[in-house]
C-alpha cells in the first residue's frame, strides 16, 4: 500500500514502520478495527462506527479510540493527501495502544450485482454465538478473511453463517434481511452477530417508511419463500440478493422494497455527507434521518437528490475483504 497513514496524530508514509513488534495486536491480533466509507472525503457516521468501537474497547479492555472530532479530522486529511475522496476508511486501534486510520480507493462490486441481484453462499462453517469475539470487530478477523475470499472467487458477494441450531446469523462482512409479506426480518442481535451500523440505518429508515420489522431467530429453510433479500454493509450499502447457494430467491431479482430502502438509505448519505462536507461545528456530524423518504406504493415519495439515481453502490463499494 502506498501513499499515509494517519497514527497517533501523526501523518505517516503508510510503510514506515509504526507498531512495536511486541504489540499484542501483532502477536494475538488483539486489537479492534473499524471499517466505514467515505463520500467525498467525508467519512459516513463515524460516530456510530466509534461508538461501537468504544463498547467492544470496554468489553475487551482495549484502549478506547480517541475523540470523533479527532479521527474525523484524521480521516478528511489522508482523503486529502491520499486522493481518496471516495474512499475505504479503516480505523484500528491496537491492545497496545496505537491508534491508526487509513484510506483506500473503493473496490467496487460488479454494479450488476446491484441491478439484477447478487449470489451469496452459505458458510460452511458454524459460529458459535457465546465465543468471546461474537458482536465485535477484532483484528482477528482471518476466519472472515478467508471465507469470504473464498466465497468471492466463486462469484459469490458473501457468506452467510448459520448458528448452531441453523438459524441465519450474519455474513462474513454484512448483516442480512429478508422481506415477507411486506415485513423487514432480520436475525436479532441478540443471537451474536456484529450491531451492523448500516443494520441500524436500515431500520430506521424502515420505521421512517411504516414498514413493520422484525428482528428474531430465522431459519435458513426461510430464505426458500422470502420475497425479498438483501445484504448490507458499510462499504456496500444495500445490496439484493437474487441467488443463495446457486438457489433463486425472491423471484431472482431485486424486489421493491430492497430498491427503496437501498434509494432512502442513499439519499440519507448524500444528505448526511453534504451538511457534513461543511467544517464541522460539532463533533457529531448532523444526522438527517428525516431525509428518508416517506413509503408510497409505487416507490419513494420523495425523489432522491440529483445523481442519486443509480442502484445505491453502483460502482462504489468494495469487494476487498475487510
Ligand atoms: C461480521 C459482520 N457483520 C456485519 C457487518 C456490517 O457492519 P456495518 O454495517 O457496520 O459495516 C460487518 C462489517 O464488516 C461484519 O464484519
Amino acid at each position: 500500500m502506498s501513499g499515509y497513514v494517519w497514527v497517533d496524530g501523526r501523518i505517516l508514509r503508510a510503510h514506515q514502520p509504526a507498531i512495536p513488534t511486541i504489540d499484542p495486536a501483532v502477536l494475538y491480533g488483539f486489537g479492534l478495527f473499524e471499517v466505514t466509507r467515505a463520500y467525498r472525503g467525508v467519512p459516513f457516521r463515524l460516530h456510530d462506527h466509534l461508538d461501537r468501537m468504544r463498547r467492544s474497547a470496554e468489553a475487551l479492555r482495549v484502549p478506547a479510540p480517541p475523540d470523533d472530532a479527532t479521527l474525523d479530522k484524521a480521516v478528511r486529511t489522508l482523503c486529502r493527501r491520499n486522493h481518496t475522496p471516495e474512499a475505504y476508511v479503516r480505523l484500528m486501534v491496537t491492545a497496545g495502544g496505537r491508534h491508526v486510520a487509513l484510506t483506500r480507493p473503493l473496490d467496487p462490486l460488479p454494479e450488476r450485482w446491484y441491478r439484477k441481484g447478487a449470489a451469496i453462499a452459505l458458510s460452511p462453517f458454524r459460529r458459535d454465538p457465546a465465543g468471546p469475539l461474537t458482536g465485535h470487530k477484532t483484528l482477528n478477523y482471518l476466519e472472515n478473511v478467508l471465507t469470504r475470499r473464498d466465497a468471492l472467487a466463486r462469484g459469490f458477494a458473501d457468506a452467510v453463517a448459520l448458528g448452531p441450531l441453523g438459524v441465519l446469523l450474519e455474513g462474513c462482512v454484512s448483516n442480512i434481511f429478508l422481506v415477507k409479506k411486506g415485513e423487514l426480518h432480520t436475525p436479532s442481535l441478540g443471537l451474536g452477530i456484529l450491531p451492523g451500523v448500516t443494520r441500524k440505518l436500515v431500520l430506521r429508515i424502515a420505521g421512517h417508511l411504516a414498514l413493520p420489522v422484525r428482528e428474531r431467530a430465522i431459519q435458513k429453510r426461510e430464505l426458500a419463500d422470502a420475497d425479498e433479500v438483501f445484504i448490507t454493509n458499510s462499504l456496500i450499502e444495500v445490496l439484493p440478493v437474487a441467488r443463495v447457494a446457486r438457489r433463486e430467491v425472491g423471484g431472482g431479482r431485486p424486489g421493491p422494497i430492497t430498491r427503496l430502502l437501498a434509494m432512502a438509505y442513499r439519499s440519507v448519505v448524500l444528505t448526511e455527507c453534504a451538511a457534513a462536507s461543511r467544517p464541522p461545528r460539532s463533533p457529531r456530524p448532523a444526522a438527517c434521518d428525516s431525509a428518508a423518504p416517506s413509503r408510497s406504493p409505487s416507490g419513494p415519495a420523495r425523489t432522491p437528490p440529483r445523481g442519486t439515481t443509480a442502484p445505491a453502490g453502483s460502482g462504489s463499494s468494495s469487494r476487498r475483504t475487510r
